[in-house]
């Protein structure tokens, strides 16, 4: 899986130096312990993934500041909270299979795969605490809280069809646009940007992408294919999760909003799908994605031309152009 080829050639050579860069700090940070979670986190590491938050945090710095190490260590922080929110998420949603592989919950279970996922985020920490810098620090605590308290209430709003399109994107913000908005803000920061303008017009693209990667990816998790998504189909359905396709679909079809309630057999599952399909609630929530997207355009026009403005507008259409 690589993420996003387009921007790779629109950010140029130094975007491979960044990112191999990156992968070296990364193995060196959950290669820290030898024990259990060690070896799972490092698992998890080689696994892959598309390295979209790192991505951001690059392409958020100023240009004259991307070759600052702080901007790696920030990079590889993020990129570590996302790896043990995953860890933890898989948990929680039940989920077999992860980047084409069976998940730490699947093979070892919860005890194993909650260790695993406290470990990664031990370790985010201490490669960001690496910095010196403690409003990085604090900036990316308050964003691991924002994180849990949206896995937290996905689970109040499991298995409520009547779940809002407002309470679902409240709970995207918290789960999802959190850690895009601070990758941005913790690039733009640590790459040299100080204008408070600025940093806030980062913010802002941040959560609004974030917001549009997660429309998209729950669009995926009704008609993806799991040899492109690497994870199984359906999951948010089997789960009872209200996400916005299936949430949008329970309103007009009854099948849909029962399967949502009270749980779908697994023989019926891709028949639920199709219905889903059939009530035109995925082109409605892929439009959904695209407001998003173009409020992170709207974002970007707030900034100077002292950063990669045509990576960054790519980048915006990049994560609902997608099959990965
Ligand atoms: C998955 O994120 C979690 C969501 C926010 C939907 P990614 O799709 O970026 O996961 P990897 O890192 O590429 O596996
Ligand atoms: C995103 O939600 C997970 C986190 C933000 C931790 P999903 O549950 O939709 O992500 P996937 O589909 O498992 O990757
Ligand atoms: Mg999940
Ligand atoms: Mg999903």
């Amino acid at each position: 899986m690589s993420a996003l080829p387009s921007v790779s050639s629109l950010a140029g050579p130094e975007l491979v130096d960044f990112r191999r860069r990156l992968e070296a700090r990364l193995e060196q940070a959950v290669s820290f312990a030898d024990g259990s979670s060690g070896r799972r986190g490092r698992e998890t590491l080689q696994a892959g993934g598309k390295r979209l938050r790192p991505l951001l945090v690059y392409l958020s710095s100023p240009l004259a500041g991307r070759g600052a190490p702080d901007l790696e260590r920030g990079a590889a922080a993020v990129e570590l909270v996302h790896m043990a929110s995953l860890v933890h998420d898989d948990v929680l949603d039940r989920a077999a299979l992860r980047r084409g592989l069976p998940t730490v919950w699947a093979t070892h279970g919860d005890a194993v795969a909650t260790a695993t996922g406290d470990y990664l985020f031990a370790r985010a920490f201490a490669v960001l605490a690496e910095t010196g810098n403690a409003p990085a620090s604090a900036l990316l605590a308050d964003c691991a809280l924002a994180l849990s308290r949206g896995e937290a209430l996905q689970k109040l709003q499991a298995r409520r069809p009547e779940t809002t399109p407002a309470e679902y994107l409240a709970r995207c913000t918290l789960k999802t646009g959190a850690l895009f908005a601070t990758a941005c803000v913790l690039g733009a920061r640590l790459g040299g940007a100080s204008d408070p303008g600025t940093v806030a017009a980062l913010h802002d693209y941040g959560r609004s992408l974030g917001l549009a990667f997660q429309v998209a990816d729950d669009v995926l998790d009704c008609d993806g294919t799991p040899e492109a998504t690497g994870k199984a189909l359906g999951t948010d359905l089997i789960d009872g999760t209200p996400t916005l396709p299936l949430l949008l679909a329970a309103r007009d079809d009854r099948v849909v909003a029962a399967a949502l309630r009270h749980g779908v057999r697994p023989a019926d599952v891709l028949g639920v799908l199709h219905r889903v399909g059939a009530t035109g609630a995925l082109e409605a929530a892929r439009a959904e994605a695209y407001r998003h997207v173009r409020a992170a355009e709207a974002a970007l026009e707030r900034l100077g031309d002292d950063f990669d403005l045509p990576a960054l507008g790519a980048v915006a259409h990049g994560v609902v152009n997608r099959d990965s």
